[in-house]
């Protein structure tokens, strides 16, 4: 099975959910939904919305709240990419000129603002309260990771820890929190609710690294982002962090000054890139990513075969050989 598949396998409720994103962009200040159409319509994969979407069914949930609470899902990313890209100075996303490069920085924080208050006012609309506790809590903890992966912006000495300690926190929590609301959603047991926490926990983390590669690695086009940004924000994340460790000492202190005197050239980028290479760094990076998606697999032997089951492991195998 494929990752279309499983997309194919959700068209309908997608649709709905897409209406429902619609729906609820509408302001009487024109500005915002123009920000915000901006960027839901430039594409992205909906990749939160098809884990909710996928854990509820596999819940026995096929009630109405499952579209709202995806909006929740896709309305906080999309707000974390507004403020993301003000904060990382982006100028492309999803292929196209960022909200920021067009509008201003003030303008895009403040839609994502709105889109953050929308999310809540949704689940308020759901009145599930275990939801609003998991979702508040998760807005908290994405807030700690970027703040955390400020302080350690340009460090060379950040731990693998360190690193993963911050995307866990910016990336995975979200990823964990949309299948965990599903479940909510079906009114599953504990086990199963946790299962799935830590079945999105483990996708997230491999999500980020494989986004962490991309950047390094992509087709500028395909990705819809620029390529070396990660290096050029002076973010060392793991091809880099093992590129540093793998290396001789000699070379950890030339990988170390090109970061630190060079950031942002594109003869350091090159530079980078082919100790990256030399210390096979990518292939070090996948490989932790492959761990988490084993872990992510294992926690769904807690249910019972059944086609949902082999779409979330489908989801699952498909972020070790994505290009999107
Ligand atoms: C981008 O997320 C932000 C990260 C967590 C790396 P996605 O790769 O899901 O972005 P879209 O929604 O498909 O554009
Ligand atoms: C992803 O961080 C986490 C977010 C909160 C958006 P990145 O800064 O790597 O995301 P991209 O690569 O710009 O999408
Ligand atoms: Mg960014
Ligand atoms: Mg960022
Ligand atoms: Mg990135």
């Amino acid at each position: 099975m494929l990752i279309q598949d499983v997309f194919s396998a959700y068209k309908d409720d997608l649709q709905r959910v897409e209406k429902c994103i619609n729906d609820n962009v509408n302001s009487e200040i024109k500005l915002i939904p123009e920000i915000a159409h901006h960027l839901i319509d430039s594409g992205g994969k909906r990749f939160r919305p098809l884990l909710l979407l996928l854990c509820s069914r596999l819940c026995g949930y096929q009630g109405e709240s499952r579209f709202p609470m995806a909006t929740v899902m896709e309305f906080i990313h999309t707000a974390t990419l507004l403020h993301d890209d003000v904060i990382d100075q982006a100028l492309i996303r999803r292929g196209k000129d960022s909200a920021n490069k067009i509008f201003g920085n003030s303008v895009s924080i403040l839609v994502g603002d709105f889109l953050c208050f929308k999310a809540f006012m949704l689940m308020s609309g759901i009145g599930n309260n275990d939801i609003f506790g998991l979702v508040s809590q998760m807005g908290n903890i994405m807030s700690e990771g970027e703040v955390f992966q400020l302080t350690k912006c340009g460090d060379v000495n950040i731990t693998e820890n360190e690193y993963l300690s911050i995307i866990e926190k910016k990336t995975a929590v979200l990823i964990s929190a949309s299948c965990a609301a599903g479940a909510i959603l079906g009114d599953a047991p504990r086990e199963k609710i946790d299962a799935l926490k830590r079945f999105g926990r483990n996708v997230g983390m491999a999500f980020q690294i494989t986004d962490d590669v991309l950047d390094y690695m992509a087709k500028g086009e395909e990705f819809g982002k620029s390529i070396g940004k990660d290096l050029e924000e002076g973010k060392i994340t793991l091809p880099l962090i093992f590129a540093i460790r793998d290396s001789p000492e000699e070379e950890k202190n030339t990988i170390r000054g090109i970061i630190t005197l060079k950031k942002g050239s594109q003869k350091a980028a090159r530079e980078i890139i082919k100790l990256i290479k030399k210390y096979k760094a990518i292939d070090s990076s996948l490989q932790v990513a492959a761990g988490y998606i084993s872990e992510a697999k294992s926690q769904l032997s807690i249910f019972n075969d059944c086609s949902e089951k082999d779409h979330l492991n489908t989801v699952a195998e498909y972020i070790l050989f994505r290009n999107v």
